[in-house]
């Protein structure tokens, strides 16, 4: 998707991939995750971000449309610093820091030590054929044996265009061939929810 995609979704407020909560399996599962700094790749302005800070961990989050990095800590009542870097803005407050700009020009050095990653609904928000490089350039910032709870959805691709886009557990593998299934449900919100049939599914990756 062009990034203009996300910033009229963003600028619309059509952002039916935004829970509102914690995600269920980050939940049920943040305890198998291990880490001390987690890496949340386009992150939105997830409650999965408090919800890590909450049970002791250090986050750091990277999201293209800088409104919605501004808007998640409004939202929580913070007040963040905000560090300018060339085309990255580094937000701060407390344990939580979040990245605005492009993933794909962020750099090791940008990010910091990190020690596991949580993919919700970023994996699954691009098109399969920006998917490999997405894993790459993930990689390159946060090397293997790094953990990664990863959240997908399932459906049959002719139903709909994504995002959200269906990521099978064939393709997960491809990437993540250590992947062990947590989880798996109906999907709850969401375009993909009307559907009636999508299922969202979660990966422990160690
Ligand atoms: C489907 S949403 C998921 C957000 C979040 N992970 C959640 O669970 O609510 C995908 C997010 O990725 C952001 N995004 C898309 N392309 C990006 C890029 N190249 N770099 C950084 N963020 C990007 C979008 O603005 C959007 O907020």
């Amino acid at each position: 998707m062009e990034p203009q995609f996300w910033r009229d979704r963003w600028a619309e407020n059509k952002i039916g991939f935004h829970e509102g909560k914690p995600n269920t399996f980050l939940a049920e599962h943040e305890g198998r995750l291990g880490g001390t700094r987690v890496l949340v790749p386009l992150c939105g302005k997830s409650e999965d971000l408090a919800f890590l800070a909450a049970h002791g961990r250090s986050v750091i989050g990277i999201e293209l449309v800088e409104d919605a990095v501004a808007a998640f800590f409004g939202e929580h009542a913070a007040t963040p610093t905000i560090e300018r870097r060339g085309p990255l803005a580094l937000y701060t407050a407390g344990a939580i820091q979040i990245l605005a700009g492009d993933f794909f020009a962020v750099t090791p050095a940008d990010v910091g030590p990190v020690d596991a990653i949580y993919d919700r609904a970023a994996l699954i928000a691009l098109p399969p054929e920006l998917r490999p490089r997405y894993i790459a350039h993930l990689r390159s910032l946060v090397p293997a044996p790094a953990p990664v709870l990863l959240v997908t959805i399932e459906y049959p691709q002719d139903l709909m265009p994504g995002p959200p886009f269906s990521v099978p557990e064939s393709e997960v593998r491809t990437y993540y061939p250590t992947a062990t299934l947590l989880g798996d449900a109906p999907i709850q919100s969401g375009r993909a929810a009307e559907l009636g049939v999508a299922r969202e599914r979660s990966y422990l990756v160690r």
